[in-house]
């Protein structure tokens, strides 16, 4: 599979964004050619957990490929068929509301819209603190659509938040080859 090309798409969940871009190495390690995309938010935010042009900056020397972050350059995805898989992880809750209801106003969606365009598979990794709440609905939808996959989830603190979910991006390697054969990773719920 290292001929494959993937989609990486960032949204705006900052704290978890080195953890997911620590295991984006898995990704580049084992061959694949990765484009980064960045959500216009993720893209511009400077939070406590870093600069937005420090993440941009790891995401292009990691990869190799300057970030997509406007419409204009997301919009040749379906086109071209730019991409063997797109992922989109960390997803925020606002994301998925987005993808539920046929938003594409931001580079990631436009990229998602532009990738079903073309029957090819998108696989999801939620950071949300809405996921058993608001974004449950959104959620069920993406995982009744076609050519939707998830990264494996779980809540991350039942106890605190007892509404949040968070993706293992420690399994985006085996989500990844899977989703590429048009597979869901199982158990797709983690204890
Ligand atoms: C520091 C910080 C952390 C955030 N973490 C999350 C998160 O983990 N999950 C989430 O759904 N939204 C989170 N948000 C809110 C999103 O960034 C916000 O909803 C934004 O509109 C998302 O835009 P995007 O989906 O286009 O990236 C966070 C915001 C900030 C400022």
């Amino acid at each position: 599979m290292t001929n494959y090309t993937i989609g990486f798409a960032i949204c705006g969940s900052f704290c978890t964004f080195g953890r997911v871009l620590d295991h984006l190495q898995t990704l580049c390690d084992a061959g694949f050619h990765i484009i980064p995309i960045m959500s216009f938010n993720a893209y511009s935010t400077d939070t406590r957990f870093g600069s937005a042009v420090s993440f941009a900056e790891r995401l292009e020397n990691m990869t190799g490929h300057s970030v997509i972050c406007s419409l204009e350059q997301a919009e040749p995805i379906g086109p071209k068929k730019m991409l063997d898989l797109l992922i989109v992880a960390p997803c925020t809750g606002n994301t998925l509301a987005k993808l539920a209801t046929g938003i594409a106003d931001t580079p990631v969606t436009l990229a998602v819209k532009s990738q079903l365009r073309n029957d090819r598979p998108v696989l999801i990794g939620i950071s949300t603190n809405d996921a058993l709440g608001t974004a449950a609905a959104n959620i069920g939808t993406l995982m009744s659509r076609k050519n939707y996959y998830f990264i494996p989830y779980k809540q991350d603190d039942p106890i605190n938040k007892p509404k949040s979910c968070v993706a293992d991006f420690s399994l985006l390697l085996p989500a990844a080859t899977e989703a590429i054969s048009g597979r869901q990773m199982q158990p797709l719920i983690l204890q």
